[in-house]
Order: C-alpha cells, then sequence, then structure tokens
C-alpha cells in the first residue's frame, strides 16, 4: 500500500478538521465522504475534491476506494458504523467517546479486539506536547505514583447553544469530560473502582436545553488514587478562550501542573482572545496535537502497530463515566463498578 485511501463519515465541525488533516498528510487520499446533510456533504466535497460522496454510511464502508474510516458522528451513534468498519475489515479511526451507554462500548470493543483492521479511539489530547511530556516524566519514574488528580475541562456557552444539535443525547461527560479523564486514567495507570457525583441544572435548562450546566465528580481508582473531575459548558461568551483546561496531578514527589487556558499566546482587538494554541498551521504546514493524533493512526495503519488509544481504554472510560451519569441521575449516589 503506498498510499492510504480514506474515507470519512460525518462531516461536521470536527468531521472538517479531519477532511484538512487528511488533505495536509501526502501518504493519504481522501476518497470517499458520507453526511445525512446533503447540502454539507455537497459544500466539503467541493472544497476538498472528493470523488465519492454518499449519504449511507454502509455505502461509504462498502466503497472499493477506502482502506481507512474515520466516523465523526453524534456520541450516540458510533455503535452502527464503528461496528460495521469493522466487520469489514477495514481501518477504523473513530472519534471520542467509544459509546454513550456501556452495552455499545462493549459491543464495540468486542468487534475491534478480532478485527483485522487498525483501530484507534481519537482521544487527541494525548497528542498535546504538555500531556505527552508528563507521561514521558511518569514513566521514566521522576515523580513516583500519581496519588491525586484535579482536572477541569469546560466550554463557553456557544458549544452546546450553537453547535451541538444532538447534545441531549449525549452528556457533557462524554462530550468534554473523557479528555481529561483520559489523561488522569493515563496517568495513574488503574481502574476506576468507585465513583460519586453531581450535576445542576438552570442555565442551559432556561434556553430550553435539556442539559446539565455543570457536573463534579470524584472517582476513586484500584491503586488508591483519586481524581477529581469538573466539567462545565456554560462560560460566558467573555471568557478569553473556547476552552478552560486545568490539570493538576500531585505524585509521590513532584507536581506536573498544565494549565492550557493560560496559553503562551494572547490577542486582543475588539475583544481579547487568549487563543488556545495547538492546533493550526504554521507557516503553512499543518501542525498541532490533532494533526499528530492523526499521523500516529496513519502510521499504525502503515506499520501495523497498536495505537496508543484503543477499544480497551475506550471501554473503560465509557464505564467510569456511565457510572458518573447514573451517579448524577441519583443526586450523588456512589457507584461500584465492578
Ligand atoms: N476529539 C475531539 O476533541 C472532538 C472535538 C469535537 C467533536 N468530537 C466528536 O466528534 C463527533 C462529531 O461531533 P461534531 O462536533 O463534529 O458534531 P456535528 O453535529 O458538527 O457533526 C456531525 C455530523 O454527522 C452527520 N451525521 C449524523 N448522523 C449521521 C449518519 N448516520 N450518517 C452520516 N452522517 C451523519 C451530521 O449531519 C453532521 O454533519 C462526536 O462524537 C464528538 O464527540 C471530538
Amino acid at each position: 500500500m503506498d498510499r492510504l485511501r480514506c474515507g470519512v463519515i460525518g462531516v461536521g465541525w470536527q468531521g472538517g478538521g479531519h477532511l484538512a488533516n487528511l488533505q495536509a498528510d501526502p501518504r493519504c487520499e481522501l476518497t470517499a465522504i458520507c453526511d445525512l446533510n446533503e447540502a454539507l456533504l455537497a459544500e466539503r466535497a467541493a472544497a476538498f475534491g472528493v470523488p465519492h460522496t454518499f449519504t449511507d454510511f454502509r455505502q461509504l464502508i462498502a466503497c472499493e476506494a477506502v482502506d481507512a474510516v474515520i466516523v465523526v458522528i453524534p456520541d450516540h451513534l458510533h455503535r452502527e458504523p464503528a461496528m460495521a468498519v469493522l466487520e469489514a475489515g477495514k481501518h477504523l479511526l473513530l472519534e471520542k467517546p467509544l459509546a454513550v451507554t456501556v452495552d455499545d462500548a462493549e459491543a464495540i470493543a468486542a468487534t475491534a479486539r478480532s478485527a483485522p483492521g487498525t483501530f484507534m479511539l481519537n482521544l487527541s489530547n494525548r497528542f498535546m506536547h504538555a500531556f505527552a511530556a508528563g507521561k514521558a516524566a511518569l514513566e521514566a519514574g521522576q515523580y513516583g505514583a500519581v496519588k491525586y488528580v484535579w482536572c477541569r475541562l469546560a466550554n463557553r456557552l456557544e458549544v452546546p447553544t450553537t453547535r451541538l444539535p444532538w447534545l441531549q443525547h449525549s452528556h457533557l461527560a462524554h462530550w468534554i469530560g473523557i479528555h481529561r479523564l483520559d489523561i488522569a486514567r493515563w496517568y495513574i495507570g488503574s481502574e476506576v473502582r468507585r465513583v460519586r457525583a453531581v450535576e445542576r441544572r438552570g442555565v442551559l435548562a432556561a434556553q430550553g436545553f435539556d442539559t446539565a450546566d455543570f457536573v463534579q465528580a470524584t472517582l476513586e481508582f484500584d491503586n488508591g488514587a483519586v481524581v477529581n473531575l469538573e466539567a462545565n459548558w456554560i462560560l460566558p461568551a467573555g471568557w478569553p478562550s473556547l476552552v478552560d483546561s486545568r490539570f493538576y496531578c500531585l505524585c509521590e514527589r513532584g507536581v506536573i501542573d498544565v494549565d492550557r487556558t493560560r496559553s503562551e499566546l494572547s490577542m486582543a482587538g475588539e475583544s481579547f482572545d487568549l487563543n488556545t494554541p495547538g492546533a493550526g498551521p504554521v507557516h503553512g504546514r499543518a501542525a498541532g496535537f490533532t494533526v499528530e493524533a492523526h499521523r500516529h493512526f496513519v502510521d499504525c495503519c502503515f506499520s501495523g502497530a497498536t495505537p496508543l488509544v484503543g477499544a480497551a481504554d475506550g471501554l473503560a472510560l465509557a464505564k467510569a463515566l456511565c457510572a458518573v451519569v447514573e451517579s448524577c441521575r441519583l443526586d450523588g449516589e456512589v457507584i461500584e463498578l465492578s
């Protein structure tokens, strides 16, 4: 195989980023896209010069000109296309989360275990320089074991109100909480045993969105480590970045503190923008963590190596985050994971 022929199912917000990453990689050829939204499909096909377009994902998966598929449709719809790609023996890059129910997550993970193709879950934050450097220091034994992590990921209000028409089918724990819990679990190297979480509604409910404003969870791991995880998506328009991202990891002999909100770059015009770096081209060349995640997937497709984030990670995270959602539903009842 000299070039990886790729198809993308779902070309919305995040799907658009995947199209750009594919186009920037000389090892890849963007051969097919699929979306239910025909106007968007036509617009993307014209913008990226894609020869094959489909509204039925089964047709894209069956297309002879496709070796690898990127699935980028809403969180609660991942099961069917993901399993179809794996069953067709093609390579799969699946957007996070693996699924929003344990049943769906187990089904995808079981299929991935016996599938011949490469499978990667796109938890792209593992490819941010700071988080990768922290992991390398932990692996080198520099700071000893992780004792606890406090972390937050938040979005400005415009994300749930203008960008996610399907938000009531997912949960902000699956939408953004997953990114920080993934890093915490990766650093801790153990599995979640017990969860207690609460959420509150108000700001979004008043605007007609049937979803929580924030969630706060405490997750205890088998090895004794503890994670305090916060997620919210009601940051005001004046917050100077689309995200607020904090991560404080206390170890036996050190601290790893990643503050991605206070970035190195600030720009001000009519408004002040902290412009969280990490994505976007450098001198016209694709760069940043999303590009690194994509390159890693393509590397693994060519070499046969196992990607850094697999179905087992996705399943463990789905179990923990479904427990978070369930504990919220029960107003803070403790959930034990088997
Ligand atoms: N890794 C990250 O940091 C990151 C960031 C944003 C989104 N995501 C994930 O990407 C996925 C998509 O999110 P988004 O923000 O792009 O959503 P979006 O609503 O902007 O786009 C989803 C697209 O999928 C299409 N679609 C829905 N059902 C379909 C089907 N059955 N067949 C074909 N097309 C279908 C919709 O028409 C839409 O264009 C979600 O799982 C989300 O969690 C990941």
